[in-house]
């Protein structure tokens, strides 16, 4: 497999409101990061991504771009992101920027000329009359990703837009080749400023089946059959994958409902290669059917299976990522974990879990210290679009009582990763002098960034170790074949990364709150192997307990004689 640069990349996410606020207002923003530079680059990561920082009306928290070539002015300034971007670079940190180009904001200006028909703009993005007899019927049955109607109708233009997220994100019609020229434009806008990647929002969206027919009558998601993926999408990527070219700069496509199978052809590395990697879901839905507030209960052997899939399928062809963690997902100690009795064990054991997979490597803002969901109690705690429209749909349904809808939601929502980053025990947990937008987890006195700086057995500094012992062994960790041990283990995670001269890693782990037997563990580590680090001080004994995690080194059989 080549190596490049990108594939060995730890990233480190930001999601900017709820990250550090700079200046007081209760909102944090690019100064706030300016200042946390030196603290990120002491994990041991070499990139950030930032979700979006652009102007925005943040009806979707910044994922409804008004214009693509300035900052949120709740975020700071073009010149701040420049301080931003001279200082992670100083200090050999890659910035991904996230591009969003499946949908804009209805406030974005091609929009607004859109709407009123100005001849350039007039078909920028997805309008059709209405049904009917009275003209009022949508134009074919699809749904939203936010659950509800996937149509919207515009008075002025005396239409309907078709908008997959919000009411308030149309989507725009990459069938118009001048949508396609903005795209390469904005693209090149921020790779000549300096920047080294971009992760491209629901990416395998942007083409929609000709004559837009009515979707399969499903009752979520309707009509995803075809736009995911839709018939021009491949040579539409070929096509922002030219703009690349000139740049020493990497694309990562965010895929929902991708499989292994379908994703090589999308990143299969050669002539036809769209993208770099892709983010897929399948490992985020060990603990939910399909949608995330559909709840089941953790299953690991589900989890193994899809990382087995994954590692191997892809294996010589084409390159992983591997996050716990992001915007768009609860806490991982919350849901993959013990939060109320093994938390740091648990973070632990889970860190160790997918840090010594093949594939680039990503940690979300607060992850590394074990940040938890937020206890919600009642509807009016949440902030986001998509969990009210997930109650909504799920009212209709008529499947859970009030008292299990409320549960779902809140174990599924989105706003359990946004609540602000705890950096100490002071008030606002030091992330604002002034008011915090959101909820601040009332955890954080036990649980922020400078307790953990003080601990020498915190999550935080085992994220630390592990992020160097990946680095240290990337022939094996981040390069080598996978092959699962243990594989009909409900309890235990256990594989071996095997480098192209031989040498191993043995990765081990309970991933369960119960004490198992260790007899089979024990048979899967090496004659001579040596133990990199573990959740406990102590090697592979006759029993494991909760959380217990071990990572094995088994020299080149060459390398031992
Ligand atoms: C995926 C993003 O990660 C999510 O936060 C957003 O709501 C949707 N795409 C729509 O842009």
């Amino acid at each position: 497999m080549k190596k490049t640069w990108f594939k060995e990349l730890s990233v480190y996410q930001i999601w900017p409101r709820s990250f550090c606020d700079g200046n007081g207002d209760g909102i944090g923003d690019l100064k706030g990061v300016l200042g946390k530079l030196d603290y990120i680059k002491s994990l041991g990561v070499d990139a950030i991504w930032f979700s979006p920082l652009y102007v925005s009306p943040q009806k979707d928290y910044g994922y409804d771009i008004a214009d693509y070539r300035n900052i949120a002015p709740e975020y700071g300034t073009m010149d701040d992101f420049k301080a931003v971007l001279e200082g992670a670079h100083a200090r050999g940190l890659k910035v991904v920027m996230d591009l969003v180009v499946n949908h804009t904001s209805d406030q974005h200006e091609w929009f607004k000329k859109s709407a009123a028909g100005d001849p350039k703009y007039k078909d920028y993005y997805i309008w059709r009359p209405g049904k009917g007899k009275d003209g009022k019927k949508f134009p074919n049955n699809w749904m939203a990703t936010f659950p509800g109607d996937g149509w919207q109708w515009n008075e002025q233009r005396g239409e309907y837009y078709l908008h997959l997220f919000a009411v308030e994100q149309p989507d725009l019609n990459h069938d118009n080749p001048a949508v396609r020229e903005e795209v390469k434009s904005i693209m090149r806008f921020w790779l000549d400023m300096g920047v080294d990647g971009f992760r491209e929002d629901v990416i395998t969206y942007i083409s929609k089946r000709e004559g837009l027919p009515n979707g399969f009558p499903l009752p979520v998601m309707r009509g995803m059959e075809h736009y995911s993926p839709g018939p021009n999408i491949h040579k539409y990527l070929l096509e922002y994958r030219q703009v690349l070219k000139d740049y020493d700069a990497f694309q990562l496509g965010e895929a929902p409902m991708m499989t292994p199978e379908n994703a090589l052809k999308y990143i299969t590395e050669g002539d036809n290669q769209q993208l770099d990697m892709m983010f897929q879901f399948q490992t985020m839905e060990a603990d939910c059917f399909i949608v995330s507030y559909i709840r089941t209960k953790f299953n690991l052997l589900k989890l193994k299976r899809v990382y087995k899939n994954w590692q191997t399928k892809l294996y010589g062809k084409a390159w992983n990522t591997n996050y716990l963690e992001n915007h768009d997902q609860p806490r991982i100690i919350s849901r993959y974990g013990d939060e109320k009795n093994y938390r740091v064990e648990s973070g632990k054991a889970l860190a160790t879990m997918y840090t010594f997979m093949s594939g680039t490597h990503f940690i979300y803002q607060g992850q590394e210290i074990g940040m938890t969901d937020y206890p919600f109690k009642d509807w009016s705690d949440f902030t986001d679009v998509a969990t009210f429209s997930a109650k909504r749909l799920m009212e209709k349904t008529h499947l859970f009582s009030k008292k299990k809808l409320f549960e779902n939601c809140a174990y599924a929502a989105r706003d359990n990763a946004r609540t602000p980053v705890q950096w100490n025990a002071e008030e606002n947990a030091g992330f604002t002098t002034g008011t915090p937008w959101f909820h601040i987890n009332p955890n954080y006195k036990d649980i922020n960034v400078a307790a953990a700086e003080a601990d020498e057995d915190s999550l935080l500094n085992y994220y630390r170790a592990i992020l160097a012992l990946r680095k240290q062994y990337k022939d094996a960790a981040i390069y080598g074949r996978y092959e699962e041990k243990l594989g009909r283990n409900k309890h235990i995670m256990a594989y071996d990364k095997i480098a192209d001269d031989g040498s191993r890693l043995t990765v081990i782990i309970n991933l369960s709150s119960k004490t198992v037997s260790a007899r089979g563990a024990r048979k899967c580590v090496p004659k001579g192997a040596v133990r990199l680090i573990g959740t406990y001080k102590w090697s592979l004994a006759d029993m494991m307990k909760p959380y217990e995690a071990h990572v094995y080194y088994t020299a080149a059989p060459q390398a031992k004689q």
